[in-house]
């Protein structure tokens, strides 16, 4: 039986993984800024609700470590509190808005990782997924701070995968399409109008726990409408070349950051 820590955790993608964690046996302590939402979720599953603005650096800390005390440590963080900005960069652009989705979309998985990490440790490992986006792995001309955003969780969960593995924890993104939840309420007529398949909130929870579950790390979980949650492929960057446009060569192969470049050849 594992603990788990989920922010958003009153709606959406939040309480779906809530559900079905504790229908498998794991304890949930549910955070989130509505509180009456956030409390019904909570009393639904026998589950712990504390109040918390993921964009507030001292009260991601304080809930955190509330969130260990409860059951005595914590195995799984599910970074997913997000919304839509609201605003765009150009004559449409609202400062407020702006650091608003900053503050959660990006602010909320950084402070909520840093939070977590030391909880995680005192356990001897553990799995953290952020909700990104596919807004993160392509272009989002509708909502380009939330693509800036979500590409930004994507970037930081490919860094902290290979830097947390020695403490024996996993780091990856999830990265769905449309799904049904509150936040495509106002658009949802225009998909549908469109013909873009929408991602029931179930299959979305499955695939959260698959990426909880799965041995991968520093990678993003895509899940696409209709198809199975897939590790997504990042293209490979092309490697250095040396001065005589041979593919340099380190003195030190290990001393390569990992993504950084392609590893020297084997001869
Ligand atoms: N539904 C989709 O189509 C879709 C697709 C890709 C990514 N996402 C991402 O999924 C995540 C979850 O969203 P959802 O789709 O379940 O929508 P949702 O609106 O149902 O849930 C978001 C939850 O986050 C909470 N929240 C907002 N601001 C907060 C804050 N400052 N502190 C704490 N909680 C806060 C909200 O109260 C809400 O309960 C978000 O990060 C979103 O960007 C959603």
């Amino acid at each position: 039986m594992s603990v788990a820590l989920i922010t958003g955790g009153a709606s959406g993608f939040g309480a779906e993984v809530a559900r079905q964690l504790v229908r498998r046996g794991d304890s949930v302590v549910l955070c989130d800024i509505d509180e009456a939402g956030g409390q019904a979720v909570a009393d639904e599953l026998g589950a712990t609700f504390l109040c918390c603005d993921v964009s507030d650096y001292e009260q991601v800390v304080a809930t955190t470590n509330a969130a260990e005390e409860v059951h005595g440590g914590l195995d799984l963080v599910f970074l997913n509190a997000g919304i839509s900005t609201g605003c765009g960069i150009a004559e449409d652009f609202d400062l407020q808005k702006y650091r608003r989705a900053n503050g959660i979309n990006l602010d909320g998985v950084v402070f909520g990782a840093h939070a977590a990490i030391p909880a995680l440790r005192r356990r001897g490992g553990g799995s953290i997924v952020a909700t990104a986006s596919m807004a993160g792995l392509t272009g989002t001309p509708f909502d380009p701070v939330y693509g800036a955003n979500k590409h930004a969780v994507v970037g930081l969960v490919r860094a902290l995968g290979p830097a947390l593995a020695p403490d024996l924890i996993r780091v990856n993104a999830f990265c769905p399409g449309f799904a049904e939840t509150k936040i495509i309420t106002d658009i949802k007529a225009t998909l549908q109008d469109s013909g873009v398949p929408i991602i029931p909130v179930d299959v979305a929870g499955r695939a959260v726990l698959s990426a909880f579950d799965s041995s991968e790390t520093g990678q993003a979980f895509l899940l696409q409408a209709g198809r199975d949650v897939m590790v997504y492929n990042f293209r490979g960057i092309p490697g250095p070349l040396d001065e005589s446009g041979n593919p340099a060569r380190p003195a030190d192969p290990t001393g390569i950051p990992t993504g950084m470049a392609e590893p020297p050849p084997v001869t």
